[in-house]
């Protein structure tokens, strides 16, 4: 279905250079849909399309950092998050994260800028509660600060009912929210977008022209008719029914035949869960992922997404990437290879 159509945008000249803040279509479609899938209230002037989220994340450090300043992320986090920041000669903080996300209380009191990952936190998969969020925005606000919002994976809820985007319950105007077509459609396509406050709108257009001109004004034609049409939506809503059945399959292995191992942190969105070693031992779970790794079973280490050693022992297993019926198959490999590790 996804099929870029050279030339089927509405623009005249669809092969001159083009506005740094992205195709005009494309900014109005993604208005239109983080208003209506996220409640972030917003215009077509406040979106400036990226390639991925990566590339907002390093506008944003561009636009906001300046050498030595701190910047707090969530600790285990996203590393490319963590490395963008620190590539701009950013002091990266990690702030630890517990089950309502982002302990505020932990923040150095120097941050500048704030990563999160309120709707499923990566990797650890809990949502920000509602009073952490506002926690948050007080705090950025008494520092002044801002705050990244990296909503990569929200399209896909599971249960509960989203929770309001630290976008729109900012006030202050902190807040960037950052958006990402790697799930919903393809990572390839290296297609995202931020929705920055008026304040920064002229120098992340700015940051985005010196950086490389603006992105392929084709193919964002192209997803603005797909938004346009409804087809992303219809493409999220049917694959969202796969995904709910991989997950299912992979919570009901988890809750069963590796219950004696581990237990899942409850996460309610994405397209990965946590889980967490009983015994607590790290290199366990070092041994058990490299065992599975070797089977086939791609798991990775929570470690792997810590910048400091330590914390606890846990698997983050995706299922973005295998079929419903692959999933037991996996798990009884990753249950041999807990057997395998500690007999008995
Ligand atoms: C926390 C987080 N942010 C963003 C992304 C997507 O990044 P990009 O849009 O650059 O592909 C991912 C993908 O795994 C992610 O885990």
């Amino acid at each position: 279905e996804w099929r870029p159509r050279r030339g089927a945008g509405r623009d005249r000249e669809p092969g001159g250079y083009a506005d740094p803040a992205g195709h005009p279509d494309l900014r109005a479609a993604v208005a239109r849909y983080v208003a209506y899938a996220r409640s972030v209230r917003t215009g077509a002037d406040d979106v400036v399309v990226t390639n991925g989220a990566q590339q907002a994340l390093d506008l944003v450090a561009r636009v906001l950092l300046a050498p030595g300043d701190v910047v707090a992320v969530e600790e285990p986090g996203y590393p490319p998050a963590r490395e963008a920041f620190a590539a701009h000669g950013a002091r990266v903080v990690g702030v630890p994260v517990d089950g309502e996300g982002l302990v505020v209380s932990r923040l150095p009191r120097a941050a500048r800028l704030v990563y999160v990952t309120p709707s499923h936190q990566f990797p650890l998969g809990v949502a920000m509660s509602p009073r952490r969020r506002l926690d948050l925005l007080a705090w950025a606000g008494a520092h002044d600060a801002a705050v990244v919002e990296d909503d990569y994976d929200s399209e896909y809820r599971f249960a509960d009912r989203p929770l309001e985007p630290l976008h729109a319950l900012d006030a202050g105007g902190r807040v960037v929210y950052v958006g990402t077509f790697s799930k919903t459609l393809l990572p390839g396509l290296r297609l995202g977008f931020a929705v920055v406050p008026p304040s920064l709108r002229s120098a992340v257009r700015a940051a985005r022209r010196l950086a490389d001109g603006h992105g392929p004004v084709a193919t964002e034609a192209a997803l603005a008719r797909f938004m346009d049409e409804g087809l992303l939506a219809r493409h999220i809503r049917r694959t969202a029914k796969v995904y709910a059945r991989r997950r299912s399959a992979l919570l009901a292995g988890l809750a069963g035949e590796l219950a004696p191992y581990v237990e899942t942190v409850p996460s309610a969105a994405g397209l990965h869960v946590c889980a967490l070693l009983r015994s607590g031992d790290r290199a366990v779970a070092d041994a058990v992922a490299a065992r599975a790794r070797a089977a086939g079973v791609a798991v990775e280490t929570l470690a792997a997404y810590r910048a400091e050693p330590g914390g606890p022992a846990g698997l983050v297993l995706g299922y973005g990437a295998i079929e419903a019926d692959e999933v037991p198959v996996g798990l009884t490999a990753l249950a041999a290879a807990f057997r395998a590790v500690r007999p008995g």
